[in-house]
């Protein structure tokens, strides 16, 4: 199949940069279902992770390649590659090929740091042995697999000249795909582009690869960088979705894609994403990480589309296109006027719902149903955005080894801040346990620790409500550090350390403490399949 000289791969990382960020970590069974819903969108590459990080990551990536690897793509299409991590090692490249060789399409990614700052104090290697690394590395990897990306780690701060010669003899030793990352996210768009055109015109043998581009996010130019990097004739862009990454985070698919689609004109380029999904894949990502997507994000912000100030509704009303570059449709996001109240019923649910996007089986649909039920007699409207609590709430939980069945707190001026906390267990047994603590969610997740047998840190607790009213939907989201036992750890790619784990939790209740419950539990859920006492599947 011929590919058009206009068709720009997206390479999606959002499980290896995006994952191995602080406090993004998600169990194999979220990366499965992020992997299927990356791939139903219709992206390229999916790099599934960092398989010489720790065995979990190893059999994650393997489990995706398994599955994902092997499921044709949207109408018809190919499978999509599917990626594993390797730093310059033999060692890593062995455990990625190990991980990815049962997709149909693998792809080994190994990479190797060519700036100067880099190559003095990391690697600690002269030029001319980064040069024989990355030639020996590439022929090693293409021992195992035909399709082998190299990247020049800090190419944004590495010297063009030295880039040549390097990328040269990647392409001489097999690497199909070169890979030019700003991994500090220094660059300036002028500059990128400088960058990517002098590898367009002076790297020999580039003509028969595809040059790739992979930018962070610093100093807030990673969508205009790879934007940049795309029009001096790169044809992979790099991104993760809602941004997330190692610090400021990466670049972001949403972004990349509708400004490609929005600005087809200027660009002139195309890519093979179905955008309706991007505000799923976005909710889904936000939920599993427990990484709140800011509401001003473009594209994906719960305000990208929100029309508030008066002067932009009366423009709104008289023609969309006043304020409006994109229909929210576009992007999966639908509006509906339709008003839902404890009077609907499950057929006007199901119609709602469609209408935002979900298509629910039949049990899905009465696990929602319940609960929109249970809301509707709380609250007398039940508005959109408490729907997409409810759904992302519902749907996007983890497998739960304990359920919270039932809570009772004290707390005020008088006394101590009291729960009674009541979880059925993975032995099918209802356990009961009483805490005081310096205030009800404190006195809530000692109750849980008790029980549950994890001693966690609770390194961020965030509470927002999901619309406006005293009887609003409250979100909770947590982000817990097991404080005993070290298998959380794994290793880093850049900086070889090991890194402790951490897991994210959600939860959505009109009660703020039942949704706090809910989402440390979901951490604590997450732990427990991590140390390895239970399994997704328990
Ligand atoms: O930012 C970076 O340099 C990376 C490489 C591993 C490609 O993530
Ligand atoms: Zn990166």
């Amino acid at each position: 199949m011929t590919v058009s000289p206009n068709y720009i791969r997206i390479f999606d990382t959002t499980l290896r940069d995006g994952e191995q960020s602080p406090g993004a970590s998600m169990t194999s069974g979220e990366k499965l279902e992020v992997a299927r819903a990356l791939a139903r969108m219709g992206v390229d590459v999916i790099e599934a992770g960092f398989p010489a990080a720790s065995p979990d990551d190893l059999e994650g990536v393997r489990q995706i390649a398994r599955e994902v690897g092997n499921t044709p793509g949207p109408n018809g299409a190919p499978p999509p590659i599917i990626c594993g991590l390797a730093r310059a090692h033999k060692g890593d490249i062995d455990q990625a090929w190990e991980a990815i060789q049962h997709a149909a399409r693998p792809r080994i990614h190994t990479f190797l740091a060519t700036s100067p700052i880099h190559m003095k104090h990391k690697l600690q290697m002269d030029p001319e042995d980064v040069i024989e690394r990355a030639k020996e590395m590439v022929t090693y990897a293409k021992t195992y697999c035909a399709d082998v990306e190299f990247s020049p780690e800090d190419a944004g701060r590495s010297d063009p000249e030295f880039l040549y010669l390097v990328l040269g003899e990647a392409i001489k030793a097999g690497a199909t795909t070169l890979n030019i990352p700003d991994t500090v996210g220094y660059t300036t768009p002028d500059e990128f582009y400088r960058l990517i055109d002098g590898i367009m015109k002076h790297t020999p043998g580039i003509e028969n690869v595809i040059v790739s581009v992979h930018c962070h996010d610093d100093l807030g130019l990673a969508t205009a960088n790879t934007l940049a990097g795309l029009r001096a004739g790169a044809r992979q862009a790099e991104v993760t979705v809602n941004g997330i990454g190692e610090r400021a985070g990466n670049t972001s698919l949403e972004e990349v894609v509708m400004a490609l689609h929005t600005r087809r004109p200027v660009f002139g380029l195309e890519t093979g994403i179905d955008t309706t999904h991007i505000t799923r894949v976005s909710k889904m990502v936000s939920n599993y990480t427990s990484i709140p997507v800011q509401p001003n994000k473009a594209i994906v912000g719960a305000n990208a589309f929100a029309h508030e100030a008066g002067i932009h509704q009366d423009g709104m009303l008289k023609h969309e296109s006043t304020y409006e570059i994109m229909r929210p449709e576009t992007v999966g996001l639908n509006k509906s006027a339709l008003v839902l109240g404890k009077h609907s019923g499950r057929h006007a649910l199901k119609v709602r719902l469609a209408d935002m996007g979900y298509d629910l089986e039949q049990a899905e649909l009465d696990t929602v149903f319940e609960r929109f039920k249970a809301l509707a007699d709380k609250k007398k409207v039940v508005a959109e955005a408490d729907l997409e609590a409810l759904m992302t709430d519902s749907l996007y939980q983890t497998r739960e080894i304990f359920t919270l069945d039932g809570l009772q707190v004290t707390c005020g001026t008088m006394g101590l801040p009291t729960a009674t906390v009541r979880l059925t267990g993975p032995d099918g047994k209802v356990h009961i346990h009483a805490s005081i603590g310096t205030g009800p969610v404190d006195a809530v997740y000692k109750a849980i620790d008790h029980l549950t047998h994890i001693h966690g840190t609770l390194l961020e607790y965030s509470v927002r409500s999901v619309t406006e009213g005293i009887d609003a939907i409250g979100e909770v989201s947590v982000r817990v550090q097991a404080d005993n036992g070290d298998v959380h750890k794994r290793t880093s790619p850049q900086s070889g350390r090991e890194q402790s784990r951490t897991f994210g939790g959600h939860g959505a209740e009109t009660d703020i403490i039942v949704a706090s419950a809910k989402a440390y539990l979901a951490a604590v859920n997450k732990l427990l399949v991590a140390t390895g006492r239970y399994t997704e599947s328990d």
